[in-house]
């Protein structure tokens, strides 16, 4: 018991993207969520594109949790990520108007706001970067995190009341037009203006805002299930990732916990979702990068191209060094490998098992860029196959080359697969033998 929670009841799972995001976190969040009560977002913002298929339904979410599409299931953001009040009731607007009731949508008080102000500065710095600039998303991620670790963010819970916004805002709109000024060659804004502009947002986000932290509690205690969503991926974790070219939140699952305001000993699974090769947006080292032919055939068979930015991804192979660290940086309990369709009609498959890093083996991800930057991968390579999987449901049906580079993973990364994709639909997932997330998905009829 820890106060007064039943730790054995405890159903908690928390998937996280293991590589450079865009991982196809949105489809098995969406596919899981169907067996969750709850779905909470710990981190990020809405430099996330999370992309959920059934049927001719196409869904891009960015803030929103992606079991909002599952009628009844409660949906939260949580205190760890940043916000912009101005995109979510845009985001909002589209579900509703597309019939998704969002009803069961909660926003923590204690999450930060991204405003105009800070996607001025993001877009600012990048110029200022020129070409060391890190590709961000230009969505105001950096600027808002910096502002909440400098003290002056304003979050959620401003959105409750209009005189109280307008305060907190009165209070750092000089600063930040001082910075816009004198620093960026930007106008800056009135304050009477900019609050003007998120009047909307307040009625509509106000009533929504809530104590996550509780509300989870609450439910933890009578046996509900809860899957935490990560966004981004390992490698643009804030710490651990390819810094400086990284997000600016903290990506890997342990963050479930400070970013919702839960002790660590609630995070149960940590399920990674792990493409079957790499893609990367924005700049950056990316050991198994491929510029030929082969790159070019993942990006159009694998469609890779940015849910937010639009953005062609650079694509590569698989890379083992990459998981196994993403691994021990999250304590993955799975996998859920994704896209293995794509890899259909590919001659051979490559899979990094180690770097060559200045005339030396490695097997481990170094820790600065420089060495990063000088690591070529040192490939073992798999006989593909020409058979179409997309309609494969069973693991056993998969062609026996399929089975063999999927051990062959397993043994690179040292952590089992559990659920397989190949293809955007809820439909398109497959559950490996002995597969250990038993809780979290639909018995077979
Ligand atoms: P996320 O950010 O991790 O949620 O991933 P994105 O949604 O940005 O990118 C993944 C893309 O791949 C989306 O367009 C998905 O619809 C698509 N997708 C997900 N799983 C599969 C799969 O197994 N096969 C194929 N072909 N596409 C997939
Ligand atoms: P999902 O959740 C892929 C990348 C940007 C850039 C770096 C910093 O869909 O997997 P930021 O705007 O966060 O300051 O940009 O991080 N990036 C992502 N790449 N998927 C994402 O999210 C990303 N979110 C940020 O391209 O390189
Ligand atoms: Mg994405």
């Amino acid at each position: 018991m820890m106060g007064g929670v039943r730790m054995d009841k405890v159903k908690s799972l928390v998937v996280v993207g293991t590589q450079w995001g865009d991982e196809g976190k949105g489809k098995v969040v969406d596919y899981l969520a169907k067996q969750a009560d709850l779905v909470v977002r710990f981190q990020g913002g809405n430099n996330a594109g999370h992309t959920v298929v059934y049927g001719a339904n196409i869904f891009k979410l960015h803030h929103v949790p992606s079991g909002i599409l599952n009628p009844g299931t409660l949906c939260l953001l949580g205190n760890g990520m940043v916000i912009n009040p101005l995109v979510l009731i845009q985001e909002l607007d589209e579900l509703e108007k597309r019939g998704i009731g969002i009803s069961n949508l909660r926003i923590s008080g204690k999450a930060h706001l991204i405003m105009a102000y800070h996607e001025d500065l993001d877009e600012a710095n990048e110029k200022l970067l020129g070409e060391k600039k890190i590709g961000t998303t230009g969505r105001g991620i950096g600027p808002a995190y910096a502002d909440k670790a400098l003290r002056r963010g304003i979050r959620a819970i401003d959105l409750t009341d209009f005189d109280r916004f307008r305060n907190r805002l009165s209070e750092i709109l000089p600063l930040q037009n001082r910075l816009l000024e004198e620093i960026f060659d930007h106008p800056g804004y009135d304050l009477d203006q900019l609050a003007d502009r998120y009047r909307s947002a307040l009625e509509k986000l106000g009533p929504l805002v809530t104590d996550v932290s509780l509300l989870l509690d609450d439910n933890l205690r009578s046996g509900k299930k809860i899957l935490f969503e990560g966004a981004q991926g390992a490698l643009l974790d804030i710490d651990h990732g390819t810094f400086p070219y990284v997000t600016s939140s903290s990506t890997v699952a342990a963050a479930a916990a400070t970013g919702t305001g839960l002790g660590p000993q609630y995070i149960g699974q940590a399920l990674g979702v792990i493409k079957a090769y790499t893609t990367r947006v924005g700049e950056g080292p990316f050991p198994s990068e491929d510029n030929t032919e082969a790159g070019e055939q993942l990006r159009q068979r694998g469609n890779e191209f940015g849910t937010t930015t639009g953005r062609p991804r650079r694509c590569g192979w698989f890379d083992a060094v990459i998981a196994r660290y993403a691994a021990l940086i999250n304590g993955l309990t799975g996998l859920a490998l994704t896209k293995l369709d794509v890899l259909s009609g590919m001659e051979m498959i490559n899979l990094a098992v180690a770097y060559r890093c200045n005339g030396k083996e490695i097997k481990h991800f170094p820790m600065s860029i420089e060495e990063l930057k000088d690591c070529s991968p040192i490939y073992e390579s798999f006989p593909g196959w020409d058979e179409d999987l997309s309609r494969v449901r069973r693991f056993e049906e998969l062609p026996a080359a399929a089975r063999h580079f999927i051990s062959a993973l397993e043994e690179a990364v040292g952590v089992k697969v559990e659920l397989i994709s190949i293809g955007p639909d809820r439909s398109q997932t497959i559950t490996c033998p002995g597969s250990r997330l038993v809780d979290w998905i639909e018995p077979e009829k």
